[in-house]
C-alpha cells in the first residue's frame, strides 16, 4: 500500500510521546491520517516531551496510559485501522538493571497489544518496532540478514516480540510487519 492510503485512517501509535513515536505521529498527521497516541510518558522529564518532542498530552487524541492494561488496549484498538507498536522500555541498560520492568512493557504489554489486535475485526495491519539489538553486539558489524543472537534483556525482549507478533497475528490472519531500527 502507498502512504497516501493512510489518509483518513485511524492509527494507534503506542509509545507516541517518545523519540520515535512522536516523529511517527507527526508524519501520520502530515499524511492526513488520524493518529491516536497511547504513552506512559515516563521515559523523560515532562519538559522534554513538551519542548523537544512537541507533545500536547492534553489533546483529545493523546491517552496517557499503559499498554499492559487489557481494557485500554481493547477499547482503543477496536476503533483503529492500523497499529504501530513502538512503546517499550527502550533503554538497554535500564532493561538489564530492571528486567521485570522490561518484561512488564516489552513482553506483557506487547502481548496485550497483540491480543487486542487479534480480537479486532477492524485492524488491517500492525507494525512491530524492533531493533538492531536482535543481532547482539553486531560483531564484526550489523548485517540485516545475519542470524538473530541477542545478548541483553532488551534484545531478548525484542526477539520475543518479533516471533510473538508472527505467531499471534499470523495465526489470526492479520497482516503485520516487523521493522528493526538501527
Ligand atoms: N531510538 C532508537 O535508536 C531505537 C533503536 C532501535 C529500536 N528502537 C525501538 O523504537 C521504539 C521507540 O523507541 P524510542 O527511542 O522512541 O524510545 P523512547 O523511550 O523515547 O519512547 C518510548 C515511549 O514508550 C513509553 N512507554 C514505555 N512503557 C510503556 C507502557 N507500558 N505503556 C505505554 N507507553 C510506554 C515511554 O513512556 C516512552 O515515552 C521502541 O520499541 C524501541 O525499542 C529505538
Amino acid at each position: 500500500m502507498s502512504l497516501e492510503q493512510l489518509s483518513g485512517k485511524t492509527v494507534l501509535v503506542t509509545g507516541a510521546g517518545g523519540l520515535i513515536g512522536s516523529r511517527i505521529t507527526s508524519q501520520l498527521r502530515r499524511l492526513g491520517a488520524r493518529p491516536i497516541s497511547v504513552c506512559k510518558l515516563d521515559a523523560y522529564p515532562h519538559e522534554v516531551y513538551r519542548e523537544r518532542f512537541d507533545i500536547d498530552a492534553s489533546a483529545p487524541d493523546f491517552i496517557i496510559g499503559d499498554i499492559a492494561e487489557p481494557e485500554l488496549m481493547r477499547k482503543v484498538i477496536s476503533g483503529c485501522d492500523y497499529v504501530i507498536h513502538a512503546a517499550a522500555l527502550a533503554d538497554v541498560a535500564a532493561c538489564t538493571r530492571r528486567p521485570l520492568d522490561a518484561i512488564d512493557t516489552n513482553i506483557t504489554g506487547t502481548q496485550r497489544v497483540l491480543d487486542a489486535v487479534a480480537a479486532s475485526d477492524r485492524v488491517r495491519r500492525m507494525v512491530f518496532v524492533s531493533s538492531a539489538s536482535v543481532y547482539g553486539n553486531g560483531s564484526p558489524q550489523f548485517v540485516e540478514n545475519a542470524a538473530v543472537q541477542p545478548v541483553s534483556v532488551y534484545g531478548n525482549s525484542k526477539v520475543w516480540g518479533e516471533y510473538q507478533t508472527a505467531a499471534v497475528l499470523g495465526g489470526a490472519g492479520i497482516s503485520y510487519a516487523v521493522v528493526r531500527y538501527f
